[in-house]
């Protein structure tokens, strides 16, 4: 990353709805004692685009535009874009999130915290889809996002299926529990493990914003 020392998170989901931004937040949260942290949802679609404004709020300066992509109607990405006669460009994402954290300069301990759009392969473009976008965004920390909820252990079976297959496994996985949550919700993470599906850094119970575990895992990747 020319001209920048920041990390960069890249926060993937199961899918949308999962709680990619309430994890995304409480993240940049976090590391920001320790440096700048910028927070960044390079496309979204779906006005009034309350994702980037909401990381935005956190973030050292106001960064514009942000959303990158803002594609109105709430759907896919790739379909969102076709009504707006726009193609969302993998290359213009890189380009706009490296002028940000050019703006960061050298400050140590500086990282970048990036929000997808909807799942780790849903697609952006009829050429490229969330996961091709993380493969851009490397070097990088993947962070896959999936809820404490009923279902969570077949989504996971196929995510981590597919990334292997796909050769680029998430470096660490975190559930976070929508509430009102299920019967499931607290079993997961345990039956993932057990099952030998997925290992989970951290699970964030409803209305948790302790990520001091994902934190830690963060440190020691960087160590
Ligand atoms: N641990 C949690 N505690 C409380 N609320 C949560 C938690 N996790 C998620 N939520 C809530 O669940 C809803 C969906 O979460 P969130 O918006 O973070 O999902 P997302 O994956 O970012 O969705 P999108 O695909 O639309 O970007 C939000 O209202 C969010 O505040
Ligand atoms: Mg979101």
């Amino acid at each position: 990353m020319p001209g920048s020392k920041s990390r960069r998170l890249v926060v993937l989901g199961t899918g949308t709805g999962v709680g990619k931004t309430h994890v995304a937040r409480a993240v940049a949260r976090a590391l920001g004692q320790s440096g700048p942290v910028l927070a960044l949802k390079p496309v979204e679609t779906g006005a009034p685009h309350s994702d980037a404004r909401e990381l935005d709020a956190l973030n050292p300066f106001p960064v514009k535009p942000h959303p990158l992509y803002a594609l109105d109607p709430p759907i896919s990405p790739h379909l969102a874009a076709r009504q707006a006669s726009q193609i969302v460009e993998i290359a213009s994402i890189i380009q706009w999130i490296s002028a940000q954290e050019s703006l960061l300069g050298d400050a140590p301990e500086s990282w970048t915290v990036i929000e997808t759009a909807g799942g780790v392969l849903s697609p952006l473009s009829p050429a490229a889809r969330n996961f091709e976008l993380a493969l851009a965004l490397e070097p990088a920390e993947w962070l896959l996002v999936a809820p404490d909820a009923l279902g969570v252990l077949n989504q996971l079976s196929l995510a981590m299926t597919a990334l292997a297959k796909l050769g680029r496994k998430p470096d660490a996985v975190v559930l976070s529990s929508p509430p009102p949550g299920d019967a499931s919700t607290g079993t997961n993470a345990a039956e993932l493990s057990a099952l030998g599906i997925v290992d989970p850094v951290a699970c964030l119970k409803a209305g948790d914003q302790d990520v001091a575990e994902l934190i830690r895992w963060l440190r020691r990747r960087g160590s």
